[in-house]
């Protein structure tokens, strides 16, 4: 039986060429195993660029699923935000989304896709954003959500969003990766979710990404095409997604070009820049940054994000803690508060600057994943942290007449 929703789409594998049905629980291609290609078939899409309506990811539904109930709160739109540092890059600020990260664009399809099936709820493996994400969309939905943590390994941030919005929380010991195992071991045996009452909504389920490819329609839009983009990459969804988005426009005839995709991970997790260079699998065995929301060895999108990046002419690169936390801090001065694995897109562009690799005037979009307030903790220990504490007003006023505080007015 094929689902309304998935009509204007085909389902190809991207290494062997096979093709199925579309459906909600088939993700991996039947035949050679590897993640399957959700194609919009162009003779049925039908959509007037310079026409669109509303805002937010529904404003391209023409592209996307369709369903009669959309679980939705307003997510996308995001503003991009030039710096005044460096006046050719732009920041796209998916912090603004409603649980703070771009996570909510692919949870309004996911959910939505997920509240249509005869399912209990969702379960998603997460170093945290995701879990947020499909707590908050599957609360407003009505339906149940497991999320599967590695213990010790999730930002407070996101912890507490997940418990605010009543998951069912169950942390594993080691990393995302085996939080990962966990969940794909046990619904989605043999690539499909056909019995699992609990819906998988990773990033190995394309209907999800397809939500998260609006970052790439909403580039577009706002400003055209860039030339390069910059992703922060962990299980290399997202990278994969925003690419598909621009590729959809090119073959829609609404783009002439496609930016290069650069995917940034942190030094101590960065199997994708170990593959792009040939030195082995896209897998680390213990993956270590700061960055918990990309602290990530073996990314189950690899082969996706290597299209990505391959196909654009892009590259993969690799950000130091130190890089990181220090390209945390300029945002921050730019008053836009990233958690860390945002700030490796900016980390990442300055190196390529740096480098030579990219030039100062080229047009850059970087894409900030999730906001400052996610990961609490890394903000205070930030060597910026200038706290001092006082208990009289004259000190205060001491502090001010001493010109120690800067007063603009
Ligand atoms: N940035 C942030 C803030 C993230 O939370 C993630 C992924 C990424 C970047 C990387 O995106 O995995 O598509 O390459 N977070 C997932 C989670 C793993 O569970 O929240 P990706």
């Amino acid at each position: 039986m094929q689902l309304k929703p998935l009509s204007k789409y085909a389902l190809k594998c991207p290494r062997c060429g096979y093709e199925v049905e579309p459906s909600p629980y088939i993700m991996r291609c039947p035949r050679c195993g590897e993640l399957l290609d959700a194609l919009l078939i162009a003779e049925k899409i039908k959509i007037r660029w310079g026409e669109l309506r509303g805002r937010g990811v529904w404003r391209y539904r023409d592209l996307l699923p369709e369903f009669k109930n959309v679980v939705t709160m307003g997510e996308g739109s995001t503003p991009l935000i030039r710096l005044r540092a460096y006046p050719n890059a732009y920041v796209k600020f998916e912090g603004a989304n409603p649980t703070g990260s771009f996570k909510d664009r692919g949870m309004t399809v996911g959910v939505s896709l997920a509240s249509s099936l005869r399912v209990r709820g969702v379960i998603v493996a997460s170093t945290g954003n995701t879990a947020a994400s499909a707590a908050a969309y599957s609360a407003r939905a009505g339906i149940d959500c497991m999320v599967v943590l590695p213990k010790g390994g999730v930002a407070k941030g996101k912890l507490g969003q997940a418990i605010l919005h009543g998951a069912r929380i169950v942390e594993v010991p080691g990393t995302f990766d085996n939080a990962l195992e966990y969940v794909l071991s046990t619904v989605l045996e043999s690539g499909s979710a056909g019995n699992a009452s609990y819906y998988p909504l990773n990033s190995i389920n394309q209907w999800r990404l397809e939500g998260q490819k609006t970052i790439a329609y909403e580039i577009v839009e706002e400003g055209g095409v860039p030339d390069y983009v910059f992703v922060p990459v962990g299980n290399g969804g997202n990278i994969y997604a925003i690419w598909k988005g621009f590729r959809e426009l090119m073959e829609l005839n609404i783009i002439d070009k496609m930016p290069k995709m650069i995917g940034v991970q942190a030094s101590g997790a960065a199997p994708l820049v170990k593959y792009w260079r040939g030195l082995g699998e896209a897998k680390v065995d213990k993956p270590s940054t700061v960055a918990s929301a990309i602290r990530i060895g073996k990314p189950v999108n690899w082969f996706r994000a290597y299209r990505a990046v391959k196909y654009s002419g892009g590259t993969f690169i690799d950000v130091s803690d130190d890089e990181i936390l220090a390209a945390q801090r300029i945002l921050g001065k730019e008053g836009i508060g990233v958690e860390p694995a945002s700030a490796a897109s900016l980390a990442g562009y300055l190196k390529a600057l740096n480098s030579g690799l990219i030039n100062v005037k080229d047009k850059v979009v970087l894409i900030a994943t999730g906001h400052a307030l996610k990961d609490p903790d890394t903000l205070l220990l930030s060597s910026d942290n200038n706290a001092i504490s006082i208990s009289s007003i004259n000190e205060l006023k001491a502090l001010i007449i001493n010109g120690n505080v800067k007063i603009k007015y």
